[in-house]
């Protein structure tokens, strides 16, 4: 069977190395939006690949429909910062085919893998990467705020802010108890169970978890030990539930 591959971020490095997993079976499709990248990438894939790499000038977040095979890719892999599932992303892979992305959730950057099931994308495998930003249509800024003359940058994303001022103390100690059980209950359980969702998925279609909003898609989290209730030892006047302190 054909076998195709796409690498989005196109330095050229990459592409070849997929180029030469996928072999005389495929082709390495890898797409990015700086014309000089792009220029350089086919000059020296020309000069010392396989000539399996195809270079392509534009939006990532666009995918390369030009260039999807009938029945879809088999792997896409994203090498920028994303804050998002572009659809074209999923769309554009075949039932089965993974899609490796360096995904940021709340600040923190992830490199998951997800796998294409109908409109859906399961996480299959986590890992900690750190990864240049997304500079095409759907780039996002985190808001921030500088205070004390700039000596303390704020920055806020997904709904989570920081407290400040004589109410401030309260929050802060409910959400370090939550940090602390969550560390003990939750967390060494490893990642979640996490699907990726079209945006405009009615409630009851989505499977039980947290759901995270992103403009293009709704990401759904399923943590082990999520809602257990458990009294932490340095808090002992209260009960925290996971995630949230009652
Ligand atoms: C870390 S480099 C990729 C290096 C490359 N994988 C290699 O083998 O050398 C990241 C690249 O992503 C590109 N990029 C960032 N956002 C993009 C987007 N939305 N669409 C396409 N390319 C993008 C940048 O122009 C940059 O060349």
């Amino acid at each position: 069977m054909p076998r195709t591959r796409r690498l989005l971020g196109s330095g050229g490095y990459n592409a070849e190395l997929l180029a030469h997993i996928v072999g005389g079976r495929g082709r390495v499709v890898t797409v990015d939006l700086d014309p000089y990248v792009v220029q350089r990438t086919g000059r020296l894939c020309a000069e010392a690949g396989n000539s399996r790499v195809t270079a392509v000038l534009g939006d990532g977040g666009r995918g390369a429909p030009a260039h999807v095979p009938a029945g879809g890719l088999d792997g896409i892999v994203i090498t920028h910062t994303a804050t998002d599932i572009a659809p074209a992303w999923r769309d554009q892979l075949a039932e089965g085919g993974r899609l490796v992305v360096p995904l940021q959730i709340g600040g923190h950057t992830r490199s998951v893998t997800l796998v294409r099931g109908g409109d859906t994308l399961h996480a299959e495998h986590w890992t900690y990467c750190g990864f240049v930003r997304d500079r095409g249509a759907a780039a996002r800024t985190a808001p921030m705020v500088r205070l004390a003359d700039g000596a303390v940058t704020v920055r806020w994303e997904n709904g989570v802010l920081g407290a400040y001022g004589p109410a401030g103390p309260e929050p802060a100690r409910r959400f370090a108890a939550c940090v602390r059980t969550w560390d003990r209950d939750v967390r060494t359980s490893g990642y979640p169970a996490m699907s990726v969702h079209p945006a405009g998925t009615p409630d009851d279609r989505l499977p039980p978890g947290d759901v995270l909003e992103k403009p293009a898609s709704r990401l759904v989290l399923d943590w082990p030990g999520r809602g257990a209730r458990v009294t932490g030892p340095d808090a002992p006047a209260e009960t925290v539930v996971a995630g949230q302190s009652t």
